[in-house]
């Protein structure tokens, strides 16, 4: 139900090395976690703070002994970690030092479209790009590279990174703050046995790494104190979904979701995030004695894939006796859910397989057609069909933040009522989703967040308005020499 290993296999065999393990040099729980750096402005006046990242190649020991070359923002991946306060405007100089074009998106943020990282506004290698956000959200957001047909490989070798945004109303709950509020940004990779990284997209279907890495860090374990935390969880994958629980068999407290916190806090044994989804969970280790060790686990795809530690994530480790003034408040914040009669209109959207081509309602990406126009403010619901057999398909609308009304007519996950920009719409599954077309006019982008699918070519665009900035007309300038 998750990836579709068994419709793979064919495929699967054709391509030495996805048979066999990679992962095998290196022991579950033996490397320290680590948390990527936060990225300071390079100044900073009374409206705008500016930020810097260059797209770089870097050689960095990701197995032990090993050396593996990555793409990364400032050479590093997982990207440095942004933190913005919201209505404060942040301006990112996206510098290109790879060698070849790239596109970053800011995934979350209701950016004006030109920079809103579409697929074919490339920045060529020594061209620099400079990207306005509003930060008019308080969430867990995500950059990636967007390059057209390039974004899985992109991604894969490492252009990703989170970026925080905060309100009052957030920053005033009592929730665990600073130390304790915590990303975990997971990826699955595959390596050769010289440590490069593997790119096997098996012939466009999904690319499935056998070593899960947290932050860049191949199953971590972290230390904890016997208090609660707070972790940002970013699924930077490019195909993989998970479905995580606690080997103790404990509740997850789910209190947030791609768009934002819930209205209040959700228990539940297992949570499922699709490529590119964030939620936001809190554990409470106090319950736990010292010494204890705690498996994040994948009770996901394993059984499709059937590489042995697929199954495990990260591990914590509970060392130290910390007292702990946060709580957990029984609300988060308001939201105000859009009613379905608030709809002007539905439309229909078919995710499906056409001769080996991934394609929405019978198309591929083409750049000259908008498949729907709303107006500005016009709320709309947008059917999500899957019959693509054996595949999921996590739908990520740019620009808005919907909701999800029913998954087959049945209501959504309750972790998932919330505010969201990417909807897991799995094998035979319709799912409904509403929002409103605001606050930007212009073309943006939709698609599949499987990157493999994406960039074969199950992508495609809406306009709100009439109108708006071409996507094109912010060209990137050349570095001086
Ligand atoms: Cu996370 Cu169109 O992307
Ligand atoms: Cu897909």
């Amino acid at each position: 139900a998750f990836a579709g290993g068994c419709v793979l296999l064919p495929v699967v065999l054709q391509h030495r090395g996805y048979a066999q393990r990679t992962d095998e040099r290196v022991e579950p729980f033996t490397l320290f976690f680590r948390k990527p750096p936060v990225l300071s402005p390079v100044r900073s006046d009374a409206t705008t703070d500016y930020y810097r990242l260059t797209m770089q190649r870097a050689t960095v020991e990701i197995l032990p002994g090993l050396n593996t070359e990555i793409w990364g923002y400032n050479g590093i991946f997982p990207g440095p970690t942004i933190k913005q306060r919201r209505n404060r405007q942040s301006i990112v100089r996206y510098i290109n030092n790879i060698g070849k074009p790239m596109s970053v998106h800011l995934h979350g943020m209701a950016s004006q479209p030109q920079y809103d990282g579409y697929a074919e506004d490339l920045i060529p290698h020594r061209y620099y790009k400079d990207y306005i956000y509003p930060n008019n959200t308080a969430a867990t957001l995500w950059y990636h590279d967007h390059a057209l047909g390039k974004t899985s490989l992109n991604v894969y070798m490492g252009m990703a990174g989170m970026y925080i945004v905060q309100d009052e109303n957030e920053l005033s709950l009592p929730l665990p703050k600073d130390n304790y509020d915590i990303p975990l940004i997971i990826h699955d990779k595959k390596f050769a046995s010289d440590g490069s990284q593997v790119f096997d997209d098996q012939a466009q279907h999904g690319l499935m790494g056998d070593v899960i890495t947290v932050n860049g860090v191949p199953w971590p374990r972290m230390e904890v104190a016997n208090r609660k935390y707070r972790f940002r969880i970013l699924n930077a994958s490019v195909s993989r979904s998970y479905k995580l629980a606690l080997s103790t068999g404990d509740n997850l407290t789910v209190i947030g979701t791609d768009a934002g916190l819930l209205s209040a806090p959700v228990s539940t044994k297992d949570m499922r995030i699709g490529m590119a989804e964030r939620y936001e969970l809190l554990i409470d280790f106090s319950k736990y004695s010292l010494g204890t060790q705690i498996v994040l686990q994948n009770l996901g795809p394993a059984n499709n894939d059937n590489f042995g530690n697929t199954d495990k994530i990260m591990r914590f480790d509970v060392v130290r006796q910390e007292s702990d003034d946060s709580s957990i408040p029984s609300t988060l914040r308001n939201i105000q859910f859009l009613p379905e009669s608030s709809a002007v209109r539905s439309r229909d959207f078919t995710f499906q397989q056409n001769n080996r081509l991934w394609v929405i309602n019978g198309n591929g990406w083409n750049r000259n057609r908008v498949d729907a126009n709303p107006q500005l403010e016009e709320v709309e619901i947008w059917r999500l069909h899957n019959n693509s057999g054996l595949w999921f398909h996590p739908v990520h609308l740019h620009l808005i933040d919907a909701q999800i009304l029913d998954r087959n007519g049945q209501p959504p996950l309750p972790y998932e009522r919330g505010l969201k920009d990417v909807f897991y719409v799995g094998e035979n599954e319709t799912v409904r989703v509403i929002g409103k077309f605001r606050p930007n006019i212009g073309k943006y982008m939709y698609h599949c967040h499987n990157m493999v699918h994406e960039d074969h070519d199950m992508m495609s665009q809406f306009k709100v308005g009439s109108g708006g900035i071409d996507p094109l007309s912010a060209p990137a300038k050349p570095l001086p020499a």
